[in-house]
């Protein structure tokens, strides 16, 4: 299939069988690419459509979804700026290739979850759930969204010296506090995904998302 032309430089891939109504939308961590969750997103939900784009901010030549000033030090102006232009591409995605808005779920590591979880605070109506693979508090918002309805799976890394356990447990409480049923994983490792990591998440989304796909 010819790609159409939009605002991120992406990848996509039709959905087949019974799980049409979902799109993973995949999200990179510093220096991934477009590629790289591919595999992952077809391990998660075999047969879901997969929107996977490149962050568009480069750090020493390495793709990012937003800029930071130092490692866990984020630029907050440009995060919200790139989180809208990210959340437009996903509509537009939407109407491109004629997906369910509504079945947006995402799946993101590190610097892909951080942006994810930046779209669950400022633009929540993009995202029916979200898997947040060693994620941090990308921003605190000025109102917390209202969140009710959506599902948050939070994959954190125990001795993760970059997401550590105090981010996750204060991210994990505005998600909850904004109404958003969060579930917690933990991984007895640091920032790098494990076997265990893939194993929960599979599990969550077929209770959380494939489920969905039969009402
Ligand atoms: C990363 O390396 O991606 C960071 O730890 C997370 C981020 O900068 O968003």
């Amino acid at each position: 299939m010819k790609v159409p032309l939009l605002s991120f430089t992406h990848r996509y891939v039709p959905g087949t069988g019974t799980t049409l109504k979902t799109t993973l939308l995949l999200l990179h961590g510093t220096g991934g690419s477009e590629t790289d969750l591919l595999d992952l997103g077809r391990e998660l939900l075999p047969g879901a459509t997969l929107l996977s784009p490149r962050g568009k901010v480069l750090e020493n030549g390495m793709p990012r979804f937003f800029r930071r000033l130092a490692e866990g030090v984020f630029d907050l102006e440009d995060l919200e700026r790139r989180t809208h232009e990210l959340a437009d591409f996903v509509r537009e995605a939407c109407d491109a290739y004629a997906l369910d808005p509504d079945g947006i779920v995402a799946v993101g590591y590190s610097n892909g979850a951080n942006i994810a979880a930046s779209m669950l605070l400022l633009r929540p109506e993009t995202l029916a759930a979200a898997v947040l693979f060693r994620p941090m508090v990308p921003m605190v918002p000025s109102r917390l969204p209202d969140l009710k309805g959506r599902s948050v799976l939070v994959a954190a890394g125990q001795v993760d010296p970059i997401a550590n356990s105090s981010q996750t447990k204060k991210l994990v409480e505005m998600l909850s506090g904004a109404g958003a049923n969060v579930a917690m994983h933990k991984h007895a490792g640091g920032h790098e995904l494990g076997n265990d990591d893939v194993a929960a998440a599979q599990t969550w989304i077929r209770e959380h998302v494939a489920n969905k796909e039969a009402r």
